[in-house]
């Protein structure tokens, strides 16, 4: 029986499809697998026996990344499982910041009671007026997922769009409408858009990204939407620029002490992923990725260890083992099964940074002992046995 907990809410669209062999009530301390999303992990113990944790969700920022691949413990997201749900709601912040529909919403609540609210509209109407979308510019920074989506709808609601993204992968690019101008570097976008939309982890190199001297590159009435991260913005200076109408506008998913404070920020209680359907999705595939991991030693998606596939195992044994990525580790493991006289019938290796991945198919299955000898290898970390 494998032992997962979630510390989270999970869709039981996804926890159904562990199965019989998988025990989803268990206690953090006992759990194998981990399934979250949004709860804080930093402080949380490590135990010997987790080897993965899958986010439902994109962002990564309450897990101790490198703290879990120290200990071999492989950390999952799911990218683009929400994605939709993020797009939509990044087009209705275009629309709210561009059209005062919450404010004359509010007016009719304020004048609910009057019976003549039906006259007074046509005067009243006129405090709300706004401007279209159609013709403007949107930079859409970060082409991942979302923002491929974001740039795509947005060309067909008549913005002229320009995206940043220095890492675009090559699936991202041939997601994107040929009608995306790219742009090369990010202040670009800064002068040029009326529309800036960021869609980027929060990473220590994107921290405050949008600060200062973004702001002082901008036009006059722009708009800023963060649907990402609250950090991705400098919002301790964002109050001066929109007081100034630098910025007519901040849309943001993450309330704190200065968005939900300050003038001409529209703050929304972080609902970008928060539909049916992107539930649904993130933990059909959180979970998937959790099996796969389990019963097959495969790495899809993860955030602190590499890719790493050898399919379903077809011989008798197969070995994971997470390593260092340093000289010789791979030599003695290879050593140390020859030595058992197992024969490795096919393997597959990959690094990331400072950590790598081992998957070895064998052709017979290996005594405790072997297993032992593995894990004390200079720069092993965790060895496991998959089948
Ligand atoms: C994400 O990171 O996927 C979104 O911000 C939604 C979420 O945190 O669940």
């Amino acid at each position: 029986m494998i032992n997962v907990h979630c510390l989270n809410n999970i869709a039981s669209c996804g926890l159904n499809l562990f199965g019989a062999d998988y025990n989803t009530e268990s206690s953090y301390e006992d759990a194998e697998a981990v399934l979250v999303r949004s709860a804080k992990m930093h402080d949380l113990d490590l135990s010997n026996n987790l080897v993965a944790i899958a986010r439902a969700g994109a962002g990564v920022n309450n897990i101790p990344l490198e703290k879990c691949a120290a200990n071999g413990v492989v950390v999952f997201n799911t990218p683009g499982a929400n994605a939709n749900a993020v797009k939509e709601q990044v087009l209705a912040c275009l629309l709210l910041a561009s059209r005062d529909l919450i404010g004359g919403n509010k007016w009719v609540a304020d004048n609910k009671a009057d019976s003549d609210i039906a006259k007074t509209t046509e005067k009243a109407k006129k405090a709300f007026a706004g401007g279209e979308i159609a013709g403007k510019k949107l930079g859409v920074i970060g082409l991942g997922a979302i923002g491929q989506l974001v740039a795509n709808a947005a060309i067909s609601l008549g913005m002229e769009v320009y995206g940043y993204d220095p890492y675009l992968s090559v699936a991202a690019a041939l997601n994107l409408s040929r009608e995306v101008k790219p742009v090369y570097n990010v202040e670009d976008i800064y002068k040029e858009c009326n529309y800036i939309t960021v869609h980027v982890p929060a990473l220590d190199q994107t921290k405050g990204m949008i600060g200062k001297d973004a702001f002082e590159l901008m036009q006059d009435g722009t708009v800023i939407i963060n649907c990402a991260r609250d950090v991705l913005v400098d919002e301790s200076v964002i109050g001066k620029y929109l007081e100034s109408g630098r910025v007519k506008c901040y849309v943001s998913d993450f309330p704190n002490p200065t968005t939900a404070n300050l003038d001409g920020v529209l703050c929304f209680p972080h609902l970008g992923a928060s539909t049916a359907e992107a539930e649904d999705n993130c933990a059909i595939m959180a979970v998937n990725e959790i099996k796969d991991y389990i019963e097959n030693g495969n790495i899809r998606n993860s955030v602190n260890y590499p890719a790493c596939d050898l399919g379903i195992c077809q011989t008798a044994a197969r070995v994971s083992v997470c390593h260092k990525n340093v000289p010789a580790v791979i030599s003695k493991i290879t050593n140390v099964m020859g030595e058992a006289n197992v024969n490795i019938e096919s393997m597959a290796n990959a690094s990331r940074g400072e950590y790598a991945y081992s998957l070895l198919d064998l052709d017979k299955t290996i005594e405790d002992s072997v297993i032992t000898e593995l894990a004390t290898i200079e720069g092993v970390i965790k060895v496991r046995v998959v089948k």
